[in-house]
Order: structure tokens, then sequence, then C-alpha cells
């Protein structure tokens, strides 16, 4: 996507051929600062500090960590410890053991010299992949934005999203957003509600960042405001996007999904979930019993950071000293409640029987259900 005129995607090789660059997402929206990343360690920090985050960019940082790591010594136990190291940066997003599988397979498959060129060109691989289901997915939602847009006509279709599942979650294009970047590229009238997404304001600081870069119309609302939007029929459809999803349709993802698709399901709003392949946990069939949830600092709900008047960027304690805080990362929305999974390869219902529609191959081989 284009940021001032200049096309970025979220994650690329320098001019040097091995170090790799990254948008620093925490500075965002008030500073656009890339960053260069050299070893794997400084890909694990990126990925667990969140100057990256978003389930498909943690595994492509995962996997040019681990194009690093190879750089430096290109043996087995080198690739096993650094897939273990960058394993256990982020639990919930399934994409990062996905991407460093893919990669140890590709690197294992040639012998010691041949590893790190091998790697450079499976991550890229990997990326370019990524870029395209991306884009498969904004096609497929598209025809669900561009019905909803037939069925109001000269009306403006509200499209309510959740914490940022757009091109900075991924390598290009988005999930979630990317239905609706086609959607006003294609002249339908769409606005978007952005949930501020606390603890960390991945909507207030990405989405709307994002949106406002390429002139999508979008107004930013706290996160308790979606009940009330549906309520009054202001809203005709969510997307959000996933971190992981079950073999059975459940979806986690940012914290707070689970409430909106709640108030969707009471209030007669479809509520889909858009996703790649890569976001499929087909060894999962229960989320909530099943999936990790990332805790995290409670730091991040005590204090905010913001840009004063004068335009300094400082963070803030905004509760009282010494009150404890929890700081669940995700939770976990069941099958039941999502309309529609739109992935690169179509739209099914979100169950099990839907997925195998899309994904026959995954169907066990003894399997006639
Ligand atoms: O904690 P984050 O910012 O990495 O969480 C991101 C999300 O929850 C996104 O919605 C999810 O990764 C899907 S985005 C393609």
């Amino acid at each position: 996507m284009k940021i001032d005129g200049t096309h970025y995607r979220t994650i690329w090789v320098a001019d040097d051929g091995w170090s790799v660059e990254i948008i620093d997402q925490t500075k965002l929206p008030h500073e656009f600062a890339t960053v260069s990343l050299q070893s794997a360690d400084d890909a694990a920090r990126a990925i667990r500090d969140m100057l990256v985050r978003g389930a498909p960019l943690i595994g492509a940082t995962a996997a040019y960590g681990l194009c690093m790591a190879l750089r430096e010594d290109a043996s087995d136990e080198n690739l096993d410890r650094t897939y273990d190291m960058l394993l256990a940066t982020r639990p919930t997003a399934v994409n990062l053991k996905w991407s460093l599988d893919a990669m140890r397979d590709a690197v294992r498959k040639v012998g010691h010299n041949a590893r790190v060129e091998a790697a450079y060109a499976e991550a890229a691989r990997l990326c370019d992949e990524d870029v395209e289901t991306c884009r498969r997915i904004g096609e497929n939602g598209l025809r669900i934005v561009r019905g909803l847009a037939e069925a109001k006509p000269g009306q403006t279709v509200n499209i309510l999203t959740h914490c940022n599942a757009g091109w900075l979650a991924c390598v290009d294009w988005g999930t979630a957003l990317a239905p609706i970047y086609m959607a006003h590229d294609a002249g339908l009238p769409v606005h978007v509600w952005v949930d501020e997404t606390r603890p960390r304001n991945q909507g207030a600081s990405l989405t709307a960042f994002e949106l406002g870069r390429h002139g999508v119309p979008h107004t930013i609302v706290p996160d308790n405001a979606g009940g009330h939007l549906m309520q009054h029929g202001k809203i005709d459809m969510c997307i959000v996007g996933t971190d992981r999803t079950t073999s059975t349709g459940d979806v986690a993802n940012k914290i707070g999904t689970y409430l909106k698709a709640l108030a969707a399901e009471a209030n007669n709003v479809p509520f889909y979930v858009a996703l790649p392949h890569t976001t499929i946990d087909w060894t999962m069939k229960d989320g909530v019993r099943e999936i990790e949830i990332e805790e995290r600092s409670p730091r991040e709900v005590t204090h905010m950071t913001g840009r004063t008047e004068k335009g300094e960027v400082v963070t803030v304690e905004i509760s009282a000293p010494g009150s404890a805080a929890a700081n669940y990362g995700f939770d976990v929305t069941p099958a039941r409640y999502v309309t529609g999974l739109i992935t690169e390869r179509g739209v099914c219902p979100a169950s099990r029987e839907g997925l195998l529609s899309l994904y026959p191959e995954k169907k066990p081989e003894n399997d006639n259900g």
C-alpha cells in the first residue's frame, strides 16, 4: 500500500541483500520510521515488543529472523535453536509456527553451503504468497460488500472492524481490510467504524492511519460503542481478522472480538472473519479450551502513549498507582457466532465441513464424514 505516494510492504530486504527493514509500528501514527533488523535476536525483539504485529507479519518476520541466524551458523543445531527462540516470542498467532515450519523444511532439503540462499528464497516466497493470498481474500470479501451495497442503493455501507487486520498486519493488503480497500477502489460507498482496541490501540493508531492514508472514510469509536451502533442500525457488517482458527471454525482474535460477535448476533448483523490458510490450525477443534491466550504486561493497561499538543510523544499512567491490571491479548469467538470465513479460496461457513469444502486436501484419509 502507499504512504505519501511511495509503495511499501511491511517488511523487505535492505539494499545490502541480507538485513531486513520493517516499519516500527510502535511509533505510528505519530511517526513513520523504519528499523533495520540484523539478527534473529533483533527479529525476536521486534515481534515481542510489537514493532511488528499481526499474525501474517509475525510469521514473515520470523522467517527472515531464521535467514539471518543461518548466515552466522547454518548448522542443524543453530536452525533448531533459532526456531525455538522465535517460536516462543508470541503464543497465539499460529502463522508464526506455520512460517517457521515452512522455513525449516526448505532449509533442511539442501546442503549447509546452500542453506542461506535457500532460506532467503523461501522467506521471499512466503512474503509474496501472503500478498497474493490477501489480494484474493480482498476479492472474495468484495463480493459480500458489493451485495450489501446493492441492497441499499445510493447509501453507504457501514462496516465495523476490530484491532488492525490491514496491510500493517500482513505483508500487504491485509485480511479484514482487503475487501474494504477493494470496495473503496471499486467506487462503492463504504465507511468504517474503527474500534480503538484497547489496551494497545491498534485500531486508533494503525487501522485509522491506514484507512486515512488510503482515503477510506472512517470513524474511531471506543471499544464499547459497537453494541449501541448495531442496535441503531448503523452497522451493516463486521469484518475482523484472526490469529488462529480451529478446524471447526472457532476464531481467536484481539481481545474484545467475542463481545462484538455477541452484539452482532443479538442484532442480526453479519459477522465475518477474514483469514489466510496460514491462520488455520488443523490440529485444534475447541478454540476456547485449546488456544493459548497471550497475557501481556499489565503496564499496557495502566499506561497509555500519545502525542501532546506540543507534538511530544509521551507515556502517561491512567490508573491509581498500586491497582492490579490484567492484560489478556486475545479472546475466542465460537464458530456459531461467525456468519462466514472469508479465505483466499472463497467464503465458507465457520465449521469443519465449511473449511474442508475449501481445503479438501486437509480431510483425513480415513474420514468419510
Ligand atoms: O496483538 P496484535 O496486534 O498482533 O493482534 C493482531 C490481531 O489480533 C489481528 O486482528 C490478527 O492478527 C489478524 S490480522 C491479519
